[in-house]
């Protein structure tokens, strides 16, 4: 899943160019208003009093922004960043030794916190709540734990998953903040940052038409005008306009709404052998031979953004959008089982 190239998981690429492009302070940062507005006034009441922000996490799909809104945060409070994540903190001296080496005022980014094992966790809540942490000396019967400060410090959390973090986790951050995907017209502004950059030649058009195929993620939307610039440079004049983007694109057989064929064998599958019918998630998982984790965190919520499918209680249904997008008619009680739900 990692070879596709509206994967929204970061590839190496992904990384020289999301620095590059990576907006540094929150005027910069194009869509998720209601985000922005929020952080903006808890960055400046906290600055006021002199305090390091309480603790966020942000959550979402993959690739719209969270690592970037982290160093936004650490920039805009005066504080460094910390970057780590979840799967890389294996035990809680792992843990332990990244927070003692904090300054005041760092922001620690854990990204997929959902992921962190129990005891790394354990080690979390006193951190986060009083900025201190247990740590035992010895082993056996003389085992005693000691009690050290740690420096105020900001925890920001991303996580894909909302449901998979524990209550006793989620409850300890005071500022939760959901982002979404973009439209179309931030894409396109995004696009028209990123290219100007690079030092890419594009139009309004071109833009645009790039943005409407992203998915509505910053992440790809940068990819894919790095590969429709190729794109340009070799079959174009290197300019991209609505033409070389559409050309472009299409070379890379992403579909006029964004969708690639992974997109299209999952519509397809629930069509062709399900009928339209509730459909479990391992099941489509089985039937289409992909990650059942990666539809739901990756291909699902961009599908059901388009209204293509939804969740019911009783599984996926491809709705008639969807079916219209595959050149299908949808059936004749697709109301009937809308009312089913
Ligand atoms: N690059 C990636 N995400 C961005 C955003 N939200 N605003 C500006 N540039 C970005």
């Amino acid at each position: 899943m990692d070879d596709r190239l509206i994967t929204s998981s970061m590839t190496m690429e992904d990384e020289q160019i999301e620095y590059s492009l990576r907006p540094r302070f929150l005027n910069e940062y194009i869509g998720q208003h209601n985000v922005k507005e929020h952080m903006r006034i808890y960055i400046e009441a906290a600055k006021h009093r002199g305090e390091p922000l309480d603790h966020a996490l942000f959550y979402g799909p993959p690739g719209l922004g969270k690592t970037t809104l982290a160093a936004i945060v650490a920039n805009e409070m005066g504080g460094n960043l910390r970057v780590t994540s979840g799967p890389a903190i294996s035990h809680a001296g792992d843990l332990a030794a990244i927070l003692t080496n904090l300054s005041p005022g760092d922001v620690l980014f854990i990204d997929e916190i959902h992921r962190l094992n129990s005891s790394v966790e354990e080690v979390l809540y006193p951190a986060m709540e009083d900025y201190s942490i247990d740590i035992i000396i010895g082993k056996g019967p003389s085992a005693h734990s000691i009690r050290l400060d740690l420096p105020k410090f900001t925890l920001i959390g991303a996580t894909t998953r909302m449901g998979m973090l524990t209550s006793p986790l989620r409850d300890r951050f005071g500022i939760k903040e959901q982002l979404e995907l973009y439209n179309p017209e931030e894409l396109k502004e995004i696009i028209e940052r990123s290219a100007d950059i690079l030092n890419v030649k594009i139009d309004t058009e071109g833009a645009l038409e790039i943005a409407s195929r992203s998915r509505g993620t910053p992440r790809i939307v940068n990819r894919l005008l790095k590969r429709v610039r190729d794109y340009a440079q070799v079959r174009g004049n290197g300019e991209i306009d609505l033409e070389t983007a559409r050309a472009g694109l299409d070379m890379l057989a992403i579909d006029e709404m964004g969708l690639d064929a992974v997109d299209r064998r999952m519509l397809a599958t629930m069509i062709e052998k399900f009928g339209g019918r509730p459909v479990g998630l391992d099941t489509i998982a089985a039937a289409t031979g992909d990650d059942a984790t990666t539809i739901e965190d990756v291909y699902e919520p961009y599908l059901i953004q388009l209204g293509f499918i939804a969740r019911t209680p009783r599984g996926r249904i491809v709705m008639p959008l969807g079916y219209q997008h595959m050149g299908y008619a949808p059936p004749a009680d697709m109301g009937q089982q809308k009312m089913n739900f």
